[in-house]
């Protein structure tokens, strides 16, 4: 048998094999926006040029970009061992990190479950919220409850509880026995609130609606974004999540708080919860734990919960979950040296005195031509747009690419809204900076 003909092999500059994700192809592929090196606030493009970087690349490098401790512990790791088997054998550094990461967490949420991303470590919660019903003998709780505008990834379980259409309705059926709480975000009542507002903490009373719709022995959990963010930061009510939580409470539910953006400083604590001041059952994390250094999730989870699955034989296994590489030793040892830099550099309390400076900065962009809201909590903000006549997501599109090769700026959109989630490092200079080439840009482009 001969051998198949090679295809041609490409060109180093042909754009056009990697398919990229949640990206217009084409467009970028005609302008593209490349960036080849980074070091603290900053991208830089191949050719050399710095782009301020005003969202943490994707809610990830919270520390900034390449620190030497990470880089370093990075290297080190790669030198001692590539790769650990997670089953049925460990690497030291592993049961370190899940040691950092729970003393960093509420209350008894003291077992973490490692993945790879946000969408593996929701899919990871919502299979461990079905198995632990299970387990305890309520069996016939089979329901999830998400929230509409919630981004929980994009597998099948992060998609069917999520509420954004877009990532949905191409997808066929989804998961069955799923229902949705309404979103909490409402123009009228809310627009141009800083940090969480004041109206909306009586939409948790939704889930009673579900309850009495579904009845409580058919749910298992209830999953919420403390702060919804890649539908355009919508912060949680005041009062909002402690309703939730006696709700789900009160009815034997499971309460998932998906922390992937706001878990590791971003909304000034370690996690949200902490600054909510709740216990959730579960809470899924990625991102922030090795700052965007090495693709890492996981799930921490209450003692009862891993408890209740620690029976039986012992020489069995009890959950059949788990990813090739669940905890590897790269993203265990950047997730030590992240959690360090955090610890070292007070990241998270510099995010927490930071906001009202952030707010009120991000705050004087209202009044610029066809700025419809902004929303601030934590180092995050969002400012609503309004569309250029039949032609929704455009000008959000054009800002973007205004900002990067007009302004050195990287921004992100959703829908028609511009996203900040700066690096938690950020200066103040640096903040005046974000704002002043995003008001050149709304101008711009209105
Ligand atoms: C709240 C939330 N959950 C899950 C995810 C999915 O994470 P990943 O893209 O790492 O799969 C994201 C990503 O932004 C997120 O914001």
């Amino acid at each position: 048998m001969s051998r198949p003909a090679e295809k041609p092999a490409l060109s180093p500059n042909d754009l056009e094999a990697f398919w990229m994700p949640f990206t217009a192809n084409r467009s970028f592929k005609k302008r593209p926006r490349l960036v080849s090196r980074a070091k603290g606030m900053h991208y830089y493009t191949p050719e050399g040029r710095a782009i301020l970087d005003g969202v943490a690349g994707m809610w990830c490098t919270n520390a900034g970009h390449n620190r030497e401790p990470i880089v370093e512990a990075i290297r080190a790791e790669a030198q001692a061992v590539d790769y650990v088997p997670p089953f049925q054998f460990g690497n030291p550094k592993a049961f370190t990190l899940a040691n950092r990461i729970s003393a960093l967490a509420p209350a008894d949420l003291d077992h973490v479950f490692f993945c790879n991303s946000g969408s593996e470590a929701v899919d990871t919660a919502l299979k461990i919220a079905l198995a632990y019903n299970n387990v305890r003998g309520e069996a016939s709780r089979v329901r999830l409850i998400g929230r509409e505008r919630g981004y929980h990834g994009v597998g099948f379980g992060g998609i069917s509880v999520g509420g954004m259409g877009p990532n949905r309705k191409q997808f066929g059926a989804l998961m069955a026995g799923v229902d949705h709480l309404p979103t909490t975000y409402n123009r009228e009542k809310q627009a141009f609130s800083k940090g969480e507002p004041e109206w909306g903490e009586h939409l948790a009373d939704a889930l009673e609606g579900l309850v009495a719709l579904h009845d409580a022995s058919t749910i298992a959990a209830v999953i919420v974004e403390p702060m919804a963010g890649s539908t355009g930061v919508i912060p949680a009510p005041k009062g909002y999540l402690k309703r939730l939580r006696a709700i789900c409470d009160k009815y034997g539910i499971l309460m998932i708080l998906d922390e992937v953006i706001t878990g590791f400083g971003r909304l000034g604590f370690p996690f949200a919860a902490e600054r909510y001041g709740i216990v959730p059952d579960m809470i899924t994390f990625a991102k922030g734990v090795t700052s965007g250094s090495v693709p890492m999730g996981g799930v921490i989870v209450r003692k009862g919960i891993y408890d209740a699955f620690m029976k039986g034989p012992e020489h069995m296994v009890e959950l059949f979950h788990g990813y090739t590489y669940s905890a590897h030793p790269l993203a265990c040892a950047a997730g030590i040296a992240a959690l360090d830099l955090y610890r070292e550099e007070k990241l998270f309390e510099r995010a927490y005195q930071l906001e009202p400076k952030w707010a009120d900065a991000v705050m004087s962009l209202k009044g610029l031509p066809g700025v419809l809201d902004i929303r601030t909590v934590g180092l995050t903000a969002a400012i609503d747009l309004a569309s250029k006549p039949d032609a929704v997501g455009k000008r959000a599109y054009e800002a973007l690419e205004r900002a990067f090769f007009d302004e050195n700026l990287m921004l992100r959109t959703a829908g028609e809204t511009l996203v900040f989630t700066p690096p938690l490092i950020i200066s103040e200079d640096e903040i005046g900076e974000i704002v002043e080439k995003t008001a050149k840009v709304i101008k711009a482009t209105a």
